[in-house]
């Protein structure tokens, strides 16, 4: 029995490392490393919980192509329930996602594929209502279910689930107001800085967090290295995610609402679930793409152990071995 449903994209990273500073045109540009990951926000969020052991089922649509099969290998290698994915018949093939990681910034090329086309239709609604909890990542990359999100979530609150959604950012830079409809069903929002003071329509982050506070239970800003927030109700935490070594930060936010989401459907306190989702994007940044470091649950485990002890928190909040 499945306790989370992701509905969302499921698509390939493409990373290039070590390209030259300037991106010349018309000049044959070497990388000296590759690497070929799972990607999409939604698919990295659902490999990462599967591998924390939270069972999670998965819903998206693919195209007819090679790409599509290789990312749901990976998912179903992870332990995720790829039964209720939809498989497109039309000329569209699965999107795929083009990262070249710099220093401080990197260039994130996305062809969308079918990720545009998935509709309500394709969604098993009955599947989702078995499920404890509810996830919807990228908002607005789901151009064709886009206008019925709301009743998604809708259902799901009227079936009795918990919810939660990250929008990732909006490649349009409208930062549509339907989105906040939705937000009256959602029990956990997960936005970046960026996206906070875009959706609430403020350069000030404090009068975002209040805004948004005010529509969904629990707010939880993330901030790269920077110390994380997280409200709910007139309580508000701060925290900052161990310092580690950073390969990259592909898929940083989409493991932290893994962990989050982990710790939350086991009754943690709300502490609690931000400091353990500061470790698990910190282990995140520690390998190439989203989910490269999670691939291994044993070294997963350790890591996150031996964080928790560092942190002072008390013991260990989660039963498993
Ligand atoms: N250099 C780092 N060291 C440790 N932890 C980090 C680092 N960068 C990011 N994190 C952790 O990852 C979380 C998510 O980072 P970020 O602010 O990049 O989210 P995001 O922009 O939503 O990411 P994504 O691109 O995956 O959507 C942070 O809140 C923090 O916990
Ligand atoms: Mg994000």
């Amino acid at each position: 029995m499945i306790e989370v449903c992701v509905v969302g994209e499921l698509n390939l990273d493409l990373i290039l490392y070590g390209l030259p500073k300037e991106l010349t045109l018309d000049r044959e540009l070497l990388a000296s490393g590759l690497a070929l990951t799972l990607g999409s926000s939604s698919a990295i969020f659902a490999h990462n919980l599967s591998m924390l052991g939270t069972h999670v089922g998965f819903i998206a649509k693919t195209g007819e192509d090679p790409l599509g099969q290789i990312a749901a290998e990976r998912l179903s290698e992870a332990g995720v329930d790829i039964s209720r994915m939809k498989q497109g018949s039309g000329k569209t093939s699965t999107g795929l996602t083009v990262v070249l990681p710099y220093p401080q910034h990197r260039y994130i090329l996305t062809y969308p594929g079918t990720m545009f086309e998935m509709q309500y239709s394709d969604i098993d609604m009955e599947y989702i209502r078995l499920a404890k909890h509810l996830h919807l990542s990228s908002f607005f990359l789901h151009r064709a279910l886009r206008p019925r999100i709301v009743n998604l979530f809708r259902q799901a609150k009227d079936a009795g689930l918990t919810t939660s959604l990250d929008t990732n950012d909006d490649p349009e830079n409208l930062w549509g107001q339907d989105l906040l409809e939705v937000l009256k069903y959602v029990d956990i929002f997960l936005p970046n800085d960026r996206e906070a003071k875009k959706i609430a329509r403020t350069e000030d982050l404090s009068q975002a967090i209040n805004l948004l506070a005010g529509l969904v239970k629990i707010v939880v800003v993330k901030r790269g290295a920077g110390s994380t927030i997280c409200r709910s109700g007139d309580k508000q935490w701060s925290l900052t995610p161990p310092a580690v070594a950073l390969v990259d930060d592909i898929g940083a936010g989409d493991s932290f609402d893994a962990g989050f989401i982990h710790l939350y459907l086991k009754s943690a306190q709300i502490e609690d679930c931000l400091a353990f989702a500061n470790m698990t994007a910190a282990l995140s940044v520690t390998k190439e793409g989203g989910t490269e470091s999670f691939r291994d649950s044993s070294v997963v485990q350790r890591f996150l152990k031996h964080q928790w002890s560092l942190s002072g928190r008390g013991p260990w909040p989660l039963n498993e071995t």
